[in-house]
């Protein structure tokens, strides 16, 4: 099979049985590798989804410039597209996105405004709002607004969700999804609980951001500031793609929870995958060691763990931080 563009490989990615991580044999622990999407995350999904709509709706015209606000992974998303299409883009983010992940936007020929990360989400210097200044600012400029926009959940609802009940063949009792704009989980966890509302929808989220808080209390902390070094996942704002209505429980993570298990996955399963595709499993090896029945468990591994070789799979950066 020959591909017009490498846009065409996305989505569709392999379900991989973690069957050597699994402590309790009644539990099957399928992961979804999604950092097998050509620019090595499951970002690829949304912001191609987006773009051909943005494109059929005329609000991005040909020679027009995509502006975004991102961890990464949406920047390497809307760069790589950017180039295949011929738009300029130009991506901002909070300063703790690791040196590799802004070295592949550039590669791919983008601007990147690197911004504080202890800015707050009221401060002018927030990435969101100077993306927002800055489409404002520019001409023939399109913004993903990838937290905000209901597109992003719906590209999941469209692809991910039906993807993973037909490789299950229906067979999933609980679906793992950690979250920032929410996209995934909401986007997934619609798709499954229509096909079966008993599959259970849960949520990881590291300690300092928000969600974890505003499940349980239904009101926003003051003390939300994502402070912890897990990337992609958390917020300091609620984002409108979050669908709190699908899922059933939010289950706090560290950043220690996090890679240490990532780091487990690549020596143990030969998979090289990010921080929260760690948080991911951490939490679906907390919940197996609880279950007593036949269960299968689906989580997701959203990005490559070769966007962090600097950082948690460096032993020095680990001892630098407290993190052995
Ligand atoms: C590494 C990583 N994991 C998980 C997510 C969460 O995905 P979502 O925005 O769909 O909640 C992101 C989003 O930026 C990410 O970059």
């Amino acid at each position: 099979m020959i591909f017009e563009t490498i846009l065409e490989s996305i989505g569709n990615t392999p379900l991989v049985n973690l069957a050597k991580l699994s402590p309790n044999k009644q539990v099957t622990i399928l992961a979804k590798c999604e950092f097998m999407n050509p620019s090595g995350s499951i970002k690829d999904r949304i912001v191609d989804y987006i773009i051909r709509d943005a494109e059929r709706q005329g609000l991005l015209k040909p020679g027009g410039t995509i502006v975004e606000n991102t961890s990464g992974n949406t920047g390497a998303a809307i760069a790589m597209i950017a180039a295949i299409k011929g738009y300029k883009a130009i991506l901002t983010m909070p300063d703790k996105v690791s040196q590799e992940k802004q070295n592949a936007l550039k590669a791919f020929g983008a601007e990147i405004v690197v911004t504080p990360t202890s800015a707050p989400p009221d401060s002018p210097e927030h990435y969101v709002n100077v993306a927002k200044r800055i489409a404002a600012q520019t001409a023939n400029s399109f913004r993903i607004d990838q937290y905000d926009n209901p597109k992003n959940p719906e590209a999941h609802y469209t692809t991910t969700g039906p993807e993973i009940w037909q490789q299950t063949q229906g067979q999933c009792d609980i679906f793992i999804a950690s979250g920032s704009t929410g996209g995934t989980v909401s986007g997934v966890g619609k798709y499954l609980k229509e096909k079966n509302p008993n599959i259970q929808i849960i949520m990881p989220d590291p300690i300092g951001s928000i969600y974890y808080a505003y499940f349980k209390t239904g009101k926003i902390p003051v003390s939300g500031n994502c402070s912890y070094f897990v990337e992609g996942v958390g917020e300091d704002h609620l984002a409108k793609a979050m669908d709190f209505s699908v899922v059933d429980d939010v289950i706090p993570f560290t950043d220690k929870d996090a890679f240490f298990t990532a780091r487990q996955l690549a020596r143990e399963e030969g998979i090289l995958a990010g921080g929260s595709a760690g948080a991911n499993v951490w939490a679906a090896l907390q919940l197996t060691q609880k279950l007593t029945k036949p269960t299968t468990i689906v989580t997701i591994l959203p990005d490559s763990g070769i966007k962090y070789l600097s950082k948690m799979y460096n032993d020095a950066w680990m001892q630098s931080q407290q993190l052995f």
